[in-house]
């Protein structure tokens, strides 16, 4: 497993929960009938088909800064507003919230990505909720997870401390990511006039957008230049 997840998982104390995720972030599969799911590797599966994180590690990217920021919105609970909040629900909750994003996609020849046809039937909100109850999960995590997308994008908006801050740490960093790539796209099409990478990557994207601050038009062209170089043929 990916060393950042391992980390992330070892900061959950209750024993029974942390093996739980553990094991479903090892083997993040579901049966249905009797057909067994697995979709792309967490390691190299994007968090988004077109909106945020759409490239590959972008996942994990996701999950990742997810957390960070889950994390610091618990110590702010804590530390300045006196409140108290369930650590180890947050960390599950935030790992495992788009456990089954992985499983609604499959990769075209050119790195781009399109809905998987179990994707184009459930979402992975639904998936994930139910393969959640099946293993066991506490209801605050299934809750958690359930909510993440909030009142206007879900089935259910967050009723739980933790849940909300989840919800939160979900849209920052899919907005963070989103924006950005969103930006860098935006540049390379108005001012190189050349169509942006299918893969382009939130860190090609967070240098493009720089340079254009930095050192304006003449800087975005540089960059793009440098990613051209870099990225092979059939993936520009
Ligand atoms: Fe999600
Ligand atoms: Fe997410």
């Amino acid at each position: 497993m990916d060393k950042r997840l391992k980390r992330i998982i070892n900061k959950i104390k209750d024993e029974s929960l942390r093996k739980k995720v553990a094991d479903f972030l090892e083997n993040p599969t579901i049966k249905i009938e009797d057909k067994t799911f697995s979709g792309l590797p967490l390691d190299v599966s994007p968090a988004g088909l077109s909106r945020h994180h759409s490239y590959a590690g972008g996942f994990i990217e996701h999950v990742v800064a997810s957390t960070e920021i889950a994390l610091t919105l618990c110590k702010i609970v804590k530390k300045i507003y006196g409140g108290k909040v369930n650590q180890d629900y947050v960390v599950a909750g935030i790992l495992l919230h788009d456990i089954f994003k992985p499983l609604t996609y499959v990769e075209r020849e050119n790195g781009s990505y399109a809905m998987s046809s179990l994707g184009e039937r459930l979402d992975h909100l639904t998936l994930a909720v139910s393969e959640l109850i099946r293993r066991g999960f506490p209801l605050e995590v299934v809750h958690i997870v359930g909510a993440h997308h909030g009142y206007q994008a879900g089935p259910i908006g967050p009723k739980t401390i933790e849940a909300l801050i989840c919800h939160i740490a979900d849209l920052a960093d899919s907005s963070l990511n989103g924006e950005v790539l969103r930006a860098a796209r935006y540049l390379i099409t108005k001012i190189v006039g050349e169509e942006p990478p299918a893969q382009l990557t939130a860190k090609e994207a967070f240098e493009i957008v720089y340079a254009k601050s930095v050192e304006g038009e003449d800087g975005v062209r540089k960059v793009f230049e440098k990613i051209k170089r870099k990225k092979p043929q059939s993936r520009v």
